[in-house]
């Protein structure tokens, strides 16, 4: 009796071990690179924007600064697949590369703005 409990908690245990490793690679696995956040927003984002994500050069435009970082990285997403449609933002999305999301994503969510909640 023993030996059946033994063998299914290691089964539960290998089992947990399984799901955790899906969830680690679902979730994309790749640490973002808040400076390269940075630098590329510099570039490219901050024309319309803002330097601080918080200073949209047209009222109409977003500010991205303390949006959550899943948020703004599903945006992204949602705008290279059209399922967001925005000819000037899909232009834009459609330029960058998985890691450039990941990174601009984290990088905005860093930054102080209206939008950001209290920690
Ligand atoms: C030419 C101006 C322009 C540039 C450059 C630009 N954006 Fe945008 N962005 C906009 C406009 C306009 C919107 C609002 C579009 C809409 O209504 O969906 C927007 C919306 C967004 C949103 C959605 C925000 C929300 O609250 O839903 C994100 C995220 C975003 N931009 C990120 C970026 C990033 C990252 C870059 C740089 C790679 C960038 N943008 C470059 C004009 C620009």
């Amino acid at each position: 009796m023993n030996d059946l409990r033994d063998l299914r908690s290691a089964r539960y245990g290998a089992l947990a071990g399984t799901l955790a490793l899906a969830l680690f690679a679902a979730s994309g696995a790749q640490a973002a690179d808040v400076a390269k956040g940075k630098e590329k927003a510099d570039q490219v984002c901050a024309a319309c924007h803002g330097k601080d994500g918080n200073t949209p050069i047209d009222p109409s435009y977003p500010r991205l600064a303390g949006q959550h970082a899943d948020y703004l990285r599903h945006a992204l997403h949602a705008y290279q697949a059209d399922q967001r449609r925005n000819p000037i933002m899909g232009a834009q999305a459609k330029q960058l590369s998985r890691a450039d999301i990941e990174n601009l994503a984290s990088w905005y969510a860093s930054l102080p703005g209206p939008l950001s909640h209290q920690r």
